[in-house]
């Protein structure tokens, strides 16, 4: 069974590194992987696969930056040949970017069985460029991987068979489970003079926080208040950083005494400046939900989440953009108790694990044993 892998985005590496070694364990299994070049900076990208152990991509497609039509337009028309050329017997997906839909649609379109990975994830908020490719992406999928069960309700809701859908955990998880004694060992917090659990850390790339120069203001805010009680580590997203000179607000984050204004930061690095955090702010969705397994109390800063589990279990304050809301809401969390929730089911390291066991059932109940290789799977019309 040929399985065409597919990352293009910062988010998506973590999630491709435990699939990528599971498979080893299914020698009928040949995986194949493929960059769309979404996120490509040294930092965005080279470093992720270097630090996770991800092997090199068969296959880069060098799309770069653009509008979301320019950017998804290019994926689907470099990523049709290989597929014609590849002839994958199904094509495995994760997460929400713009290269997970354009993907998605041209392998279906060439009858190739789409595999989507942290599936049924629903923020109910349209103007999020990724709650449109979450929805459309399960709307062409043909089996189901959760992180929680919020993703299986909505799923059953929009009427997809319980049979196509599985909850196995969180894949990205399994990569910070695997990485966590490595990153300690990481000298970040030396090198920036930080003490553990007296500091906090902030990331912030969303349009709807970092396009609009109202929003960026108030939050730079609420920066200006919390790096006056303890020191702020905000590693910058090149998108952010770009609107912050545009919008004339570059200046004051420089003026501020306590603020540690940083490069993006690679996965280790990373993983011990949240670990050690007292408190960290984001409009990821990602680092919502490794903060809530590092027991370090996360506030979001957006109105909504498509990661609701981490706010049911106690882990995660919704503060939008406003700065006040956003200085209460990092009140109660210096006041609250680390690691004083539960991990949310499944997210124990072996997600990736189990993805693939049921790939693997999935594969041989669906299109009978495992084709000989060369020959063209019933299924990929192509
Ligand atoms: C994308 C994803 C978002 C994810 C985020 C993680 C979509 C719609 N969005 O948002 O879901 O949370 O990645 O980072 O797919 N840039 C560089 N170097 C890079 C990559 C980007 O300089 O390696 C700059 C470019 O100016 C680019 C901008 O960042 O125009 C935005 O990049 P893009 O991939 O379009 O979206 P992200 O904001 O990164």
């Amino acid at each position: 069974m040929k399985i065409l892998n597919i990352v293009g985005a910062r988010p998506n590496f973590m999630k491709i590194a435990p699939l990528i070694e599971s498979y080893r364990a299914y020698p009928h299994i040949e995986p194949v992987l493929v960059h769309t070049g979404q996120h490509y900076d040294e930092k965005m990208s080279d470093l992720f696969f270097r630090q996770l152990g991800i092997p090199e991509p068969d296959m880069n497609l060098d799309v770069g930056s653009g509008s979301h039509a320019v950017q998804t337009a290019a994926v689907m028309t470099a990523i049709e040949p290989v597929l014609q050329d590849q002839r994958p017997d199904a094509v495995l997906v994760v997460g929400d970017v713009n290269s997970t839909i354009a993907c998605g649609l041209v392998a279906v379109k060439l009858g190739i069985p789409l595999i989507h990975v942290e599936a049924g994830l629903r923020s109910f908020d349209r103007s999020m460029p990724e709650e449109i490719n979450r929805i459309l992406t399960d709307s062409i999928s043909e089996i189901f991987f959760c992180t929680e069960q919020s993703g299986v309700d909505n799923l059953l809701d929009e009427g997809i068979a319980p049979e196509r859908i599985h909850l196995v955990g969180n894949v990205m998880i399994d990569t910070l489970l695997r990485n966590r004694e490595k990153a300690e060992a990481s000298g970040v917090l030396e090198e920036m003079g930080l003490r553990p659990e007296h500091y906090a850390v902030m990331t912030l790339h969303r349009p709807s926080n970092v396009d609009d120069p109202g929003a960026m203001a108030r939050i730079i805010d609420a920066m200006d208040s919390i790096q006056r009680d303890m020191p702020l580590v905000f590693p910058i997203h090149p998108r952010t950083e770009a609107n912050l000179q545009r919008f004339g607000l570059s200046a004051r984050l420089h003026g501020m005494e306590n603020l540690h204004l940083t490069p993006p930061s690679g996965y280790l690095d990373f993983l011990k400046l949240t670990a050690n955090a007292a408190v960290v702010l984001t409009d990821s969705g990602g680092i919502q939900e490794e903060s809530t397994i590092l027991g370090v109390p996360c506030i979001t800063l957006r109105e909504n989440t498509e990661r609701p589990v981490t706010v049911k279990v106690g882990a995660n304050q919704l503060a939008g953009n406003d700065t006040t809301r956003i200085i209460e809401a990092y009140r109660r969390a210096r006041a609250q108790e680390r690691a004083g929730w539960a991990p949310p089911p499944f997210w124990d390291g072996k997600a990736a694990e189990r993805t693939v066991a049921a790939i693997n059932q999935w594969w041989e109940e669906s299109y009978g044993k495992p084709r000989e290789s060369g020959e063209v799977s019933a299924s990929a019309g192509i």
